[in-house]
C-alpha cells in the first residue's frame, strides 16, 4: 500500500516490550544463596520467592547476582515510598522487579517519539458543541456493562500495545451495539495491518484504518495471539467477528475524555515509566509527563470511595500481576491534558 510509509510517520504509540534478559531454559537449580553475604539473606529468600513466582531464571551466576541487586534496590525503592506516607497509591512487587527503570523504559516503552499530530481533514468528534453534547454520568465502569473482555498480556517480546487498544476499543462498541461481547484478535492487526509496525511500533488511529480497509476484524479463537509476529494467514483475516464503519479523534481535554468514556471505551496514549512500573493500587498521581509511549483503553472513571479523587479507570494489557489486577486507576482532573497525558491523543471506533 502506497500509504503505509506515510502513515507509518504518524505512528505514534511504540509500547511496550523485548525479550527480558532470561534464558529461559537456563537450569532453574543452585539457588543456594552462593555469593550473598549474611544481611541479604531475608531479601534472598524474597527473591527466591520472586524467581518461583514468575518462573524466572538466569543464564549465569553473574546474570542472576546481578539481578538480585537490581532486585533488592527496587525493594528498597517500593518499600520506602510506600512508608513515605500520604500516598494516593501504593507500589509492589510485580513481574518487573528485577528490572531498572532504565531497562524497563528500554524494553517497555518508546522513547524520543513524536509529538501527537492528527489525522489531516479527519472530522473530529466534539463534544463542547451544544448537539454533541452528551450528558455524561458522575461515574461509569464499562466492565460492570458487560463491555470489556479480561485482562491480556501482550509478553515479553512483542510491543504490541497499540494492537491491545484497537482491539479492546472494538470490543467494547460491538458489545454495547449487540448485547455479545467477543475477545477480537490482536494478531490480526499485527501480522495483516500494513500501517503499523506488528511488534514494534503501532497506532490505533491507524488500526481503526486498516479495520475498516479489511472489512473487519476476527475473533481472538480464531487468530490467537503469539506475541511475534507472522505472516497475514488471509483466510483468517477474511473471516469478520466484528466490523467498524468510521472512527473519531476526539479533541484533546479531560472534559472531551469524559464525554467520549461516557459513551464507549476510548483509546489513549499515555507516558509510562518511573514508579508506574511498580503501581499496584489506588489513584496514581505520582510524576510523569506528556513523552507518549505507551497505548491504554480508558474504560470508565468515577472518584475513589474512601478518599474522593476521581479518577481514569485504565485497561492495561500487562496481565493481572501488574496494578489492580491488570487495572490503573489515574488522577482525573489535575491538568487539562490530563495526568500522563492521557486525555491529548483520544480516538474510538465507530460501529
Ligand atoms: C516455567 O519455565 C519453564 C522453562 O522455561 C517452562 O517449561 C514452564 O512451562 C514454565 N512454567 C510456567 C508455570 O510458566
Ligand atoms: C497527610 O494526610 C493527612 C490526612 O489526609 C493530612 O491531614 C496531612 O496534612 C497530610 N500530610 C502531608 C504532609 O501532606
Ligand atoms: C466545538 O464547539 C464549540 C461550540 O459550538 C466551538 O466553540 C468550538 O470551536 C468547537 N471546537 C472544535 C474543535 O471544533
Ligand atoms: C491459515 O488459516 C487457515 C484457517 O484457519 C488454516 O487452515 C491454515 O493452515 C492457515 N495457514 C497458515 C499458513 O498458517
Amino acid at each position: 500500500m502506497a500509504l503505509s510509509r506515510g502513515f507509518f510517520a504518524l505512528v505514534l504509540v511504540a509500547c511496550c516490550s523485548l525479550m527480558l534478559a532470561v534464558s529461559a531454559s537456563a537450569s532453574g537449580g543452585g539457588v543456594a544463596d552462593d555469593g550473598v553475604v549474611g544481611g541479604d539473606k531475608l531479601m534472598m529468600d524474597r527473591f527466591l520467592r520472586w524467581q518461583a513466582t514468575y518462573n524466572r531464571s538466569y543464564p549465569t551466576p553473574e546474570e542472576r547476582q546481578r539481578r538480585f541487586q537490581v532486585y533488592r534496590r527496587n525493594m528498597e525503592h517500593i518499600e520506602a515510598t510506600n512508608q513515605a506516607g500520604n500516598l494516593t497509591y501504593t507500589l509492589g512487587e510485580n513481574q518487573f522487579a528485577d528490572l531498572t527503570e532504565e531497562e524497563f523504559l528500554d524494553l517497555y516503552t518508546m522513547k524520543g517519539m513524536p509529538p501527537v499530530r492528527r489525522d489531516a481533514g479527519k472530522k473530529q468528534a466534539n463534544f463542547s458543541s451544544p448537539a454533541a453534547a452528551v450528558d455524561a454520568p458522575t461515574s461509569v465502569d464499562w466492565r460492570s456493562k458487560g463491555a470489556v473482555t479480561p485482562i491480556k498480556n501482550q509478553g515479553p517480546s512483542c510491543s504490541s500495545c497499540w494492537a491491545f487498544v484497537t482491539a479492546a476499543t472494538i470490543e467494547g462498541i460491538t458489545q454495547i451495539k449487540t448485547g455479545k461481547l467477543l475477545s477480537l484478535s490482536e494478531q490480526e492487526l499485527i501480522d495483516c495491518d500494513p500501517y503499523d509496525g506488528g511488534c514494534n511500533l503501532g497506532y490505533f488511529v491507524n488500526g481503526y484504518k486498516w479495520v475498516i480497509q479489511n472489512g473487519g476484524l476476527t475473533s481472538e479463537a480464531n487468530y490467537p495471539y503469539q506475541a511475534r509476529r507472522y505472516q497475514c494467514n488471509r483466510s483468517k483475516a477474511a473471516n469478520h467477528a466484528a466490523r467498524i464503519s468510521n472512527y473519531v479523534q476526539v479533541p484533546q481535554g479531560e472534559s472531551q475524555l469524559q464525554q467520549a468514556v461516557a459513551q464507549q471505551p476510548v483509546a489513549a496514549a499515555i507516558e509510562m515509566g518511573g514508579s508506574l512500573q511498580f503501581y499496584s493500587g489506588g489513584v496514581w498521581s505520582g510524576q510523569c509527563g506528556t513523552r507518549m509511549n505507551h497505548a491504554i483503553t480508558v474504560v470508565g472513571y468515577g472518584a475513589d470511595s474512601s478518599s474522593g479523587l476521581k479518577y481514569w479507570l485504565v485497561k492495561n494489557s500487562w496481565g493481572q500481576s501488574w496494578g489492580e489486577r491488570g487495572y490503573l486507576r489515574m488522577r482525573r482532573d489535575v491538568t487539562r491534558g490530563g495526568l500522563c497525558g492521557i486525555a491529548l491523543d483520544l480516538a474510538y471506533p465507530v460501529v
